[in-house]
């Protein structure tokens, strides 16, 4: 590392990886509870350890795209941070949101709209730690010497993912505007905004892992930035088929969504094309893995699986079954988990100074979490076939369909134990390299 404030950023990884663990647990008990063990139900019901499991989710994403800002924008903009101490502050407020939102849910303290069931008056605490973030993010980008287009599309992605917040902040007692508005949110950020997030550390990574010239790589920003405000902005149109809103959705969500996988392709091309242009590469490998994996799983959970069940005519079966879980899990774990891990895996031997990279454990916990939630993926489309068949061409009974599912779920829980096995030795090398130190800080 260059500057000594970025070692704030371990905080948010730690936080984040916590909370993973947290979130994977919760998994567990949802996924035995399919399979007909419920035995939790009287202290954890369904609807807690879902809306528990979702929300941790987001957290420990937020958690881990705020560490990476610590760490990239001084570096970015050639200068330290703006306050330590106000980003510990941050911190704290961020895990204090986190906790209190979790307790909340295990005693019905929540609003029930998927991914946005903290209540409200926590959403006004997320907004007052935004902000502090926003403010110590762009204080440092403004005050530093340079401001690259890295740094640019990263910030511009959290300052659009923060104002995107809002319209699911507003109160409407018509469902349908609603669900309408919830969309802002949750779509626009994972198929928006996020993505630029995710443009911007793929390319800070890129830059630091292959040696290729900063110019070349941030010129694929550019199409990547370009590709997913082109396809992802009236993609929202996908969630608006069936609830209530207008016909016209129908074509303008399939047009404009069926050419999303654009974006995810590009990111795959890119990283690929970097990587093999590459001559100066980092001897960080793990970290290197980590970053194609993301760029290719991303288009395959996200673009392909997303493309899988986008068109009206297909998603008028598919709707809120199993088969939306599917491409959820590879999706979100593709483009946002893995990113998060590639960054760790290549900022840990900085902040430390450490060099555990290239390890059995380091190997193997990239190998096993990905075989485990690739085969949790094919668990959950095999539910999400079997659901659609029963339930919506057969006409079973929504209960008698669950049973019916149950031994997919089984295959769900022995995959999932592969991937928590290989999230867990990434937690043990996490810990493995230590608090950061001073003595890693290199000049240049
Ligand atoms: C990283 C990017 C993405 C993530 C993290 C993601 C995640 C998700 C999640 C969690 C849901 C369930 C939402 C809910 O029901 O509350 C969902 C739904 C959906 N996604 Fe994605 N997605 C991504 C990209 C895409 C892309 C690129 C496409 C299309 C090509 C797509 C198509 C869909 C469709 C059609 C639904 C609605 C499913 C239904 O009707 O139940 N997604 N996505
Ligand atoms: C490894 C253990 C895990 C297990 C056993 C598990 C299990 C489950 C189950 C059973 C559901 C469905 C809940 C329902 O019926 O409402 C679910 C939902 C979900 N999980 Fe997981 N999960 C795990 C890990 C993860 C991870 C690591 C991620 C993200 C990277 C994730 C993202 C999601 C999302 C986005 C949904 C909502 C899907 C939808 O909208 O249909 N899960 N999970
Ligand atoms: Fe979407």
């Amino acid at each position: 590392m260059k500057y000594r404030s970025q070692k704030v950023a371990y905080l948010f990884f730690a936080l984040s990886m916590a909370l993973l663990v947290l979130q994977i647990i919760y998994g567990f008990i949802m996924g035995f509870a399919h399979m007909g063990y419920d035995v939790l139900h009287e202290i954890i019901p369904f609807n807690a350890a879902t809306a528990t499991h979702k929300n941790l989710l987001v957290v420990w994403l937020l958690s881990g795209f705020m560490g990476a800002a610590y760490y990239i924008i001084p570096e970015e903009a050639e200068i330290e941070l703006f306050s330590v101490k106000l980003a510990k502050l941050q911190f704290w407020s961020l895990a204090l949101v986190g906790v209190a939102s979790v307790i909340g849910f295990h005693f019905n303290w929540w609003e029930g709209r998927k991914f946005l069931e903290i209540p409200r008056p926590l959403d006004y605490l997320v907004v007052i730690n935004v902000l502090l973030f926003l403010g110590i993010i762009l204080k440092t980008l403004y005050s530093g010497k340079k401001r690259t287009t890295t740094a640019m599309v990263m910030v511009m992605g959290l300052v659009f993912a923060a104002l995107l917040y809002l319209p699911g902040m507003i109160w409407f007692d018509n469902q349908t505007i609603d669900s309408f508005f919830r969309w802002w949110v949750v779509h626009l950020w994972v198929e928006g905004v996020w993505e630029l997030i995710m443009g911007g550390i793929l390319s800070f990574l890129l830059i630091k892992l292959t040696g290729v010239d900063r110019e070349v790589i941030e010129k694929w920003l550019y199409v990547i930035v370009g590709l997913t405000f082109l396809s992802g902005i009236l993609g929202t149109g996908h969630h608006f088929y069936f609830i209530g809103t207008p016909k016209y959705w129908l074509m303008i969500g399939g047009i404009f969504s069926a050419l999303e996988p654009l974006a995810f392709l590009g990111m795959a091309l890119f990283a690929i094309s970097m990587y093999k242009k590459g001559e100066k590469r980092h001897p960080n490998k793990i970290a290197i893995t980590w970053t194609l994996g993301t760029a290719i799983v991303s288009f395959v959970g996200a673009g392909l699986l997303g493309l899988a069940h986008t068109l009206p005519s297909v998603n008028i079966w598919t709707h809120g079954t199993f088969v939306t879980a599917m491409h959820g899990h590879l999706a979100f774990w593709g483009a946002y988990g893995m990113l998060i891990f590639a960054f760790i895996s290549y900022v840990m031997p900085q902040l430390t100074g450490r060099k555990l990279y290239n390890t059995n454990l380091s190997t193997y916990a990239f190998w096993l979490s990905n075989i485990g939630m690739v085969g949790m993926t094919t668990a959950l489309g095999a539910a999400g076939i079997t659901q659609v068949y029963l339930e919506r061409k057969v006409g079973m009974d929504f209960m008698d369909a669950q049973i019916a599912m149950e031994p997919h779920f089984m295959i769900l829980i022995a995959c999932a134990t592969l991937f928590f096995t290989g999230v867990i030795m990434f937690i043990v090398n996490f810990l493995k390299y230590g608090t950061p130190t001073d003595q890693a800080l290199v000049k240049n």
